[in-house]
């Protein structure tokens, strides 16, 4: 049987610290679909036509192994797509006791919605201090972004 695991989050930017997560978790699933979800709590910078399109150039870029397959999804809940691809399990990353705290309710949400097990992946230690918030405010702010950021991503924000 073919093991899919899902890949959520806004993405707004793609940074290198997603990317790492999504690298291992295309080691450990046969299929990982990497999908940019819209979140009402956020205030959002790209359009998400966008960050899908990065991070699939993020990935040509990379040259990341593995099947990964980039969407998005807008309508209903998140286990709905695992259901529609098959998935099992979301796969998400932890840099801090803060992200355990905002994952926990959403994991155990999830599995009681529809059985879908959350599997945390602790962070290269390289980019455990990044996150797309971060980057949105360096580079606002004129500063650079590219220690934390796939090139693609950072000549693409140098356009806006
Ligand atoms: O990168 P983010 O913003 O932390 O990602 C959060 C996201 C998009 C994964 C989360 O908001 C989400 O799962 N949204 C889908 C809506 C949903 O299914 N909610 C109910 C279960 S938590």
């Amino acid at each position: 049987m073919t093991s899919v695991a899902v890949v959520p989050g806004s993405f707004d930017p793609v940074t290198l610290g997603h990317l790492d997560v999504i690298e291992r978790a295309a080691r450990l699933f046969d299929e990982v679909h990497v999908l940019v979800v819209h979140n009402p709590a956020k205030t959002a910078l790209l359009p998400i036509v966008n960050r899908v399109q990065l991070i699939e150039q993020s990935i040509a870029e990379r040259q990341l192994s593995g099947t990964i397959v980039v969407n998005s999804w807008s309508v209903g809940l998140l286990v709905d797509y695992c259901t529609e691809v098959g998935a099992r399990a979301l796969v998400k990353g932890i840099r801090s006791q803060v992200d355990v705290a905002y994952e926990t309710p959403m994991a155990i949400v999830n599995r009681n919605l529809a059985g879908v097990e959350t599997i945390f992946l602790l962070p290269d230690p390289a980019h455990a201090h990044v996150s797309s918030s971060l980057v949105r405010q360096v580079s606002s702010l004129g500063g650079d972004i590219s220690p934390y950021v796939p090139d693609v991503v950072k000549r693409f924000l140098d356009t806006q």
